[in-house]
């Protein structure tokens, strides 16, 4: 896919902070204190999350770059931060109106919203919630298949 034969990538960090309950709807509230146990807490709890981006392209002869990291900061802004920072996930956030935000969704939607990028190619998103805690999505299957969105968001995933 990198027409010089050379796989350089890109990586971008970013933070933002919100406040997320891990709740479903559908179980009562004993199910989800055991589900979820202190997470499930009625009032919520904030992170400070951190955002790995990570991003592949031909590395252009005329600046020496695979993308200008301030067009990737631009797009990332507008689609991530503008979206995640400083808010309750579960209210703020159409996606998890009836989405548990866990981490690990909050990851895949979030690659979701940066794949579009026109300068470069997503190669994976990174978050991490607390300093014991990560989570990687590179937009495949288990198979190494890109994912069918559909049937992702068909499903109420926990
Ligand atoms: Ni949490």
């Amino acid at each position: 896919m990198n027409g010089s034969g050379l796989d350089v990538q890109l990586g971008r960090r970013y933070r933002f902070a919100a406040s997320h309950r891990l709740h479903r709807a559908d179980l009562s509230e004993a199910e989800n204190a055991r589900l979820y146990g202190k997470c499930n807490n009625p009032h919520g709890h904030g992170h400070n999350y951190v955002l790995e981006t990570v991003w592949a392209g031909d590395v252009d002869p005329e600046t020496g770059m695979i993308a200008n990291p301030a067009d990737i900061d631009a797009f990332v802004d507008r689609q991530v931060l503008q979206v995640f920072d400083q808010v309750s996930l579960n209210e703020d956030v159409p996606e998890f109106a009836n989405t548990v935000p866990t981490t690990e969704n909050v990851c895949m939607d979030i690659f979701r919203r940066l794949k579009t990028f026109p300068g470069a190619k997503l190669k994976r998103v990174r978050v991490e919630e607390t300093s014991n805690n990560s989570f990687e999505y590179t937009g495949t299957d288990n198979m190494g298949e890109p994912e069918s969105l559909n049937a992702v968001r068909g499903e109420q995933s926990l």
